[in-house]
């Protein structure tokens, strides 16, 4: 799908990487629509970038359907709206569960369910679904982030082969650590000097790719990340065995401490 006037819903706008999903895509010529909660963020963005504000909560079904109904006719979805559910499980109220599978897992399938269902009308449209390397492979303190993000994963590659067929593109984006903006770098972790990190505008670029060319998956890292999770998916065990060695449990403890506020 090419971005030069196509009406784009992207979620999560108000966020380190939504925001700057928002600019590129704005600057690629996309009429925006754009949610979040905090409208505060929200409205001024909007503005800025000439598009429509839709405060919305998506961890209400409710919410979800209204949104899903009065965008039914955008010619992109990018579903990007994450909550960090970092942490051990059993720190986990059940509450707290249901809101990060709501949030990063629920809202994008029904999203894609009420939107898809016009793009295939119309014969064309382009999904982006915000994953993460955590989605790849599972590390200390990240089952239920994990659980999500692979949810995500699996939902994309499904639902590109449903879709693909009826000239609609479906996309998975797996950014890794994000050192300028959003949940990682608001989070205050400190990484060990040998982690390599990415931008938010690598991660936007990669937003704009997908649509535009229909790529199955992007990788947003350096090069040992994208290949660490790559064995990962071959091998679990000897990946997050080596992960703990290189002292996973310590980012984790940082995470899940810095990122407890939006749970
Ligand atoms: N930053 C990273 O290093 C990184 C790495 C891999 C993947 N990701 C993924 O990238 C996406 C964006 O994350 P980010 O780094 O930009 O995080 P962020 O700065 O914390 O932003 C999260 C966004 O999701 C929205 N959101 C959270 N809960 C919501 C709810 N209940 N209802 C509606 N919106 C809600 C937030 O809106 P409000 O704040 O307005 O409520 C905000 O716009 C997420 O899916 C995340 O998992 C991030």
């Amino acid at each position: 799908v090419n971005v030069s006037g196509s009406r784009v819903l992207v979620t999560g706008a108000t966020g380190g990487l939504g925001q700057a999903i928002a600019r590129r895509l704005h600057a690629a010529g996309a009429q925006l629509v754009l949610t979040g909660r905090r409208v505060e963020v929200l409205e001024p963005l909007a503005a800025e970038v000439g598009a429509q504000a839709l405060a919305v909560d998506l961890a209400d079904p409710a919410a979800v359907e209204r949104l899903a109904a009065e965008c039914a006719d955008v010619d992109v979805l990018v579903a990007n709206a994450g909550l960090p559910g970092s942490g051990h499980l059993l720190t986990f109220s059940a509450a707290e569960i249901d809101r990060a599978l709501a949030v990063n897992l629920r809202s994008a399938m029904i999203l894609s369910r009420v939107i898809g269902e016009r793009m295939v009308a119309r014969g064309s449209g382009h999904i982006v679904l915000m994953s993460s390397l955590s989605g790849k492979i599972g590390s200390p303190g990240s089952s239920v982030y994990s659980a999500t993000k692979f949810g995500l994963r699996g939902f994309a590659q499904g639902l590109r082969e449903d879709l693909g067929p009826r000239g609609i593109g479906v996309s998975g984006i797996f950014p890794g650590f994000v050192r300028d903006a959003g949940m990682f770098a608001d989070s205050g972790a400190t990484l060990p000097f040998f982690v390599g990190t990415a931008t938010a505008a690598q991660v936007a670029d990669a937003v704009l790719r997908a649509i535009e060319r229909n790529r199955a998956e992007i990788a947003v890292a350096p090069l040992s990340m994208r290949l660490g999770s790559a064995v990962g998916g071959l091998v679990p065990g000897l990946a997050t065995a080596i992960q703990r060695r290189l002292g996973g449990e310590w980012v984790s403890e940082q995470l899940s401490a810095g990122q407890r506020v939006k749970r």
